[in-house]
């Protein structure tokens, strides 16, 4: 497993995104969530892979739950990231980060995001209290999500020191954090951690020729036909790249982030086979030319 190595902190390059536990839109059913989930998890931990990411949000508190039973004894492998959603009021936070840490069963969370920029959650009222979380001891690190560079750094200035990372859309057919997100936190030192690094599934190449039924996928107007058809290039040259190296498009597509400073992908899996792919991807080397030919076909 590759590692990214900045701000104090040590992750995997690809971690784990755990939208998928306990959730009803993905549709994975209860045997998902009993079982399969945290087997994932474990292979997941197994494989180097030290990043789990999860919300409060995710199945109401569900994926928090599923992750904390299955991470019990494996507490020091683990960096956990998690999210605070900005409805209610923002003097909530402190009540709504020891909820989320009893639920994962941790006394300290890694990394603690703010889900999204909201009014009701304004730097100057949130960032205050997520700095008396770091002072108590639990929350280690600050991290902010779907946030542009401006409401980005205004968080900063709150807290009175640095937010470590930034969750962002991040994908082949998504690449607006290349703007200014990412050559701002490559050149201070933080993280842009990849969310829907597999466009949800549509860049392994499987729903070209299906529609999919899921809610997810069905709410995305990425999965209508008109682009699918347009991403018919793209999808050929996933395959052929991935000819070359003996791996899939969805492993070129998580390679094709990662091999950017200061990123890191935290794919969701619906299978202990697709988190070990996923993986897998952390040592798969694109060249310069493979990388600017997917570059050409996702401008
Ligand atoms: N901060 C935010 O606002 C935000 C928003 C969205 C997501 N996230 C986080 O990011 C994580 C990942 O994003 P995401 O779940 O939206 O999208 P994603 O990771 O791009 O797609 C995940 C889906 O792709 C399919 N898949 C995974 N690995 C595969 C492989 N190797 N080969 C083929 N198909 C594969 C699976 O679906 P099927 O098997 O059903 O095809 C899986 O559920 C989430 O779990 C969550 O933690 C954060």
């Amino acid at each position: 497993m590759k590692y990214v190595e900045t701000g104090g902190v040590r992750i995997s390059a690809i971690g784990l995104g755990t939208w998928q536990f306990g959730s009803s839109e993905w549709g994975y059913g209860a045997e998902y969530n009993r079982v399969e989930a945290g087997n994932i998890v474990r292979r997941a931990l197994e494989l180097g892979i030290n990043l789990i990411d999860t919300a409060e949000f995710y199945g109401f508190g569900r994926s928090e739950r599923i992750v904390g039973k299955a991470i019990r004894d494996h507490r020091s492998e683990v960096f956990i990231a998690t999210k605070i959603f900005p409805i209610g009021l923002a003097f909530m936070t402190g009540w709504r980060a020891r909820r989320s840490a009893r639920r994962l069963g941790v006394d300290r969370i890694d990394l603690y995001q703010l889900h999204w920029p909201s009014p009701l959650f304004p730097p100057r009222a949130t960032m205050p209290r997520m700095a008396r979380l770091i002072e108590e001891g639990l929350v280690a690190h600050v991290g902010v999500s779907n946030h542009d560079l401006r409401e980005w750094q205004q968080a900063e200035e709150a807290l009175g020191r640095p937010v470590l990372s930034n969750q962002v859309l991040f994908n082949l057919v998504d690449r607006r954090p290349e703007r200014e997100l990412l050559p701002w936190a490559q050149q201070n030192g933080r993280v842009i951690i990849a969310y829907s690094p597999l466009g949800q599934g549509l860049l392994s190449g499987k729903y070209q020729d299906s529609t999919p039924t899921n809610l997810v996928r069905r709410r995305r107007g990425s999965f209508s036909t008109a682009n699918r058809a347009r991403l018919a290039p793209l999808i050929a040259a996933l395959r052929e790249i991935g000819s070359r190296h003996g791996a899939t498009p969805a492993q070129i597509s998580l390679a094709w982030l990662i091999r950017k400073p200061n990123v890191v992908a935290i794919p969701g899996a619906s299978s202990v086979r697709q988190l070990e792919e996923n993986a897998a991807a952390s040592e798969v080397v694109l060249s310069d030319e493979e990388s600017a030919r997917l570059d050409s076909l996702s401008a």
